[in-house]
């Protein structure tokens, strides 16, 4: 029987969350009673995932909510705006985390002058922001299915599954659809530098389903395409900017060139909760990490010490390298600009 981890969810007033950092050695739950402990799973990567991280943001304001003893709307509002700027400030390109937390705060405003019924809203929204991703990636699921074809050979980058998004997953909800509707796909997963998403969570939810899976270093992409050894690439995606430029893990761009190079279609596959249709190219955050993921190999250091290291964790994959986005609302083609103008009526 296929097992899927559900990386979180919101039981008998607590957040519980499946460690990541911990995967695939070991199955351990965090129990969140705080909102503060889900900053800190969210800052180190506990949990990560554009959707998922949008999803334990909202749950967080939900625990801020149900703790809060604050006697006035007003000082229980600046209580749950206090730990909404704690969230915003865990991980600044995802834009998921950013529009669960817009959501919930807007859900309270409107909420009315009794408390209880403001914490009520707040966890209400925060429960209908983590279901809606679940029905998204099941229609994304569906959508994308139809664009792969029995016998073929996927690449994926980084963790797109149900570990990144509350259940389901994105791009590989869309190899989890395909292979539902009964096609033979082998899956190729990059190992994901410097956490090892692909590698380490990726590979342990396919195995969990059965898909076959190969692993493979972030620098032998070329060496794949050239070799024809895949024949399609779907990612995910943490930001997508109203002309079509998708930010994602780092290593996503220099893929999208090789499949370009290589005649290969590569696809993308999102919420419509990853759009950001307000900001431009330039005014984009891409997170840098901690020298030390990049230094360190498990517990042994791989760079000398004293050695510069860059980090950043996303990159830019402009829209002419980009053949199809895929929403829960359905298929984007080229111009994507156009497709995305459309799709929300702009
Ligand atoms: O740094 P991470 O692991 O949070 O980055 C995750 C990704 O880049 C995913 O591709 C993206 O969030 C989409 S997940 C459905």
């Amino acid at each position: 029987m296929a097992l899927r981890i559900r990386s979180i969810e919101w039981k008998e007033n607590k957040v519980i969350i499946v460690n990541q950092l911990k995967l695939p050695t070991e199955i351990e739950y965090i129990e969140c009673t705080t909102p503060e402990r889900v900053v800190e799973a969210i800052k180190n990567m506990e949990i990560r995932g554009a959707p998922a991280i949008g999803a334990a943001a909202a749950y967080a304001l939900a625990l801020a909510a149900i703790r809060s003893n604050a006697k006035s709307r007003k000082e229980f509002l600046k209580e749950i705006y206090e730990v909404a700027e704690k969230l915003k400030s865990t991980r600044p390109t995802a834009i998921n985390l950013f529009w669960a937390i817009n959501r919930v705060l807007k859900s309270a405003e409107r909420a009315g002058e009794s408390i209880e019924k403001i914490v009520m809203t707040i966890v209400d929204e925060a429960k209908k922001i983590a279901e809606e991703d679940i029905r998204a990636n099941k229609l994304i699921g569906k959508h994308g299915a139809k664009l792969i074809e029995d016998g073929d050979c996927i690449l994926t980058h980084c963790n797109t599954g149900s570990l990144a998004t509350v259940d389901y997953g994105t791009a590989l909800g869309i190899i989890r659809a395909a292979v539902e509707e009964g096609k033979k796909i082998h899956v190729y997963v990059t190992e994901t530098r410097p956490k090892l998403q692909g590698a380490r969570l990726t590979a342990l939810e396919l195995k969990y389903e059965n898909i076959p899976v190969t692993v493979i270093c972030d620098g032998m992409v070329g060496y794949i395409m050239q070799e024809e050894l895949v024949n399609k690439v779907f990612v995910g995606a943490d930001r997508i900017l109203r002309m079509g430029h998708v930010i994602n893990k780092i290593g996503t761009y220099t893929i999208a060139v090789l499949a370009k190079y290589h005649n290969i279609p590569f696809y993308v596959a999102a919420p419509t909760s990853t759009f950001d249709l307000k900001n431009s190219l330039d005014q984009i955050k891409i997170e840098e990490r901690s020298p030390e993921e990049v230094a360190f190999c498990g517990n042994m250091r791989v760079v000398p010490e004293g050695v510069n290291i860059f980090n950043p964790a996303f990159d830019v994959t402009p829209p002419q390298l980009i053949t199809a986005i895929i929403t829960e609302k359905g298929i984007l083609e080229t111009p994507l600009d156009r497709a995305i103008a459309k799709m929300f009526n702009l």
